[in-house]
């Protein structure tokens, strides 16, 4: 029975749904689009070699949302659909708050209605909030910094209540440290709308001329260079986490968290380092004020998706910064290069009906 993966279109969604149906799974995709383009849908298909069920749909509809549990058996979800800009959510919370928590309530009814209990939630290392050491383990004490981290904390929260109601839920909360990299086809990678907030893609972005000079934000935080540390992981491995995790719900109920990292951290300065000694393209940088709200050192203690799911992230930083390289240069304006709309979208289509075709 298919796997339904709710922001399909997305970065991280995009490069799950190629190791799915590489791996022999059904998809259908559910997404409506408001931060991802259709052409990251023509593009899996094309690297899998396969079609699947794209339905444009929103969370916040439900009704078009059950049409998708009407036409199709689904056999579990992986939710990956949401906000996720901090900067942002701090601006309009409602908005967050509502598409994140309201679009997953939805998505629940219906999954109860129709008897799908098995879930692969997107969560994220956000949730530990300032964390007091490291390396961070599953039971670390969890809060929220913003209104995007206090989605990612309350919908955890109500999937563990919703746990507690029926046993026959099955659940894994994913963990996501910092996800970078594409997949080694160039095809799909990070396409974020206007500047980006996160590291590598703004590296990338100053490599490819689209932007002048990086801003490190602070170089006074307590790590060797000054920098902050972060956890990278290759987008890749991620996905990979997700089927490993779909296994774990499919063969025993309940309720778990993964953090999903390589557990080794890597400050900005040795970031813009790692990338020009793969790519041989220069970074410029300057030296800002730090971001508020940002922790100065944070890696995960990945052991227990290694133990429980026999999952562990197998890229090298070479590789993360070479695969980001690659799609960025490939398509420097993301997915919008290159491409004319050659009729109108059936909402409901099948991905054989996409309507976008490449210029050469
Ligand atoms: P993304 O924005 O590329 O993908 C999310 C997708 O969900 C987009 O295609 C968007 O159009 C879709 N979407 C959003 N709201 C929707 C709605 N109401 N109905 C239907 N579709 C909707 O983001 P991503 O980087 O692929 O992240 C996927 C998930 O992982 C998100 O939930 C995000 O919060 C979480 N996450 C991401 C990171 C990261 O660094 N990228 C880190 C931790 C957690
Ligand atoms: C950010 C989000 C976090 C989210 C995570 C993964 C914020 C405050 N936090 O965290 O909620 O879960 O992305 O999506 O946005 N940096 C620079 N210059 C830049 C960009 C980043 O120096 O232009 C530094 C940051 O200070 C940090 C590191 O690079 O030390 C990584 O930053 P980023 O990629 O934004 O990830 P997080 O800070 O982990």
């Amino acid at each position: 029975m298919p796997i339904l993966v709710t922001g399909g279109a997305g970065y991280i969604g995009s490069h799950t749904c190629v190791e799915l149906l590489n791996a022999g799974y059904e998809i259908i995709v559910v997404d409506n689009l408001m931060n991802s383009k259709q052409e990251s849908l023509s593009r899996i298909s094309e690297i899998a070699g396969k079609s699947f069920p794209f339905y444009q749909v929103d969370l916040l509809n439900e009704q078009e949302l059950e049409k998708v549990f009407i036409e199709n058996e689904i056999d579990a979800v992986i939710h990956f659909a949401g906000l996720k800009a901090v900067g942002e959510s701090v601006r309009l919370p409602l908005r967050y708050y509502h598409n994140n928590i309201t679009g997953t309530i939805n998505l629940l009814n219906i999954m109860k209605k129709y008897d799908v209990n098995r879930m692969v939630f997107s969560s994220s290392a956000t949730v530990y909030g300032m964390p007091e050491r490291v390396p961070i383990s599953e039971d670390f004490p969890l809060s929220a910094l913003n209104p995007y981290g206090r989605t990612k904390l309350m919908i955890e929260e109500i999937l563990t209540d919703l746990y507690k109601s029926d046993h026959k839920w099955s659940i894994a909360l994913l963990r996501y440290f910092n996800p970078i990299g594409a997949h080694k086809s160039g095809m799909i990678g990070e396409d974020p709308n206007g500047i980006p907030n996160n590291l590598m893609p703004y590296i990338t972005q100053v490599a490819v001329g689209k932007l002048p000079e990086l801003s490190v934000f602070g170089n006074d935080y307590p790590t060797a260079d000054g920098t902050g540390i972060r956890d990278y992981i290759h987008v890749v491995d991620l996905a990979k986490g997700h089927l490993k995790a779909l296994e774990k719900v499919s063969t025993s109920n309940g309720i778990e968290s993964y953090n999903l990292g390589t557990g080794k951290g890597y400050s900005v300065l040795e970031m813009v380092e790692a990338f020009e000694v793969a790519t041989g393209v220069s970074v410029p940088y300057k030296i800002v004020t730090p971001r508020p709200g940002d922790a100065a050192i944070c890696f995960a203690d990945a052991s227990k998706a290694r133990k429980e799911m026999e999952w562990a992230a197998e890229k090298s930083l070479r590789e993360m910064c070479e695969d980001s390289w690659r799609w960025q240069s490939k398509n420097p304006n993301g997915y919008d290069e290159n491409l004319i709309q050659t009729g109108t979208g059936n909402p409901h289509s099948k991905s054989g009906d996409f309507f976008h075709v490449k210029i050469d």
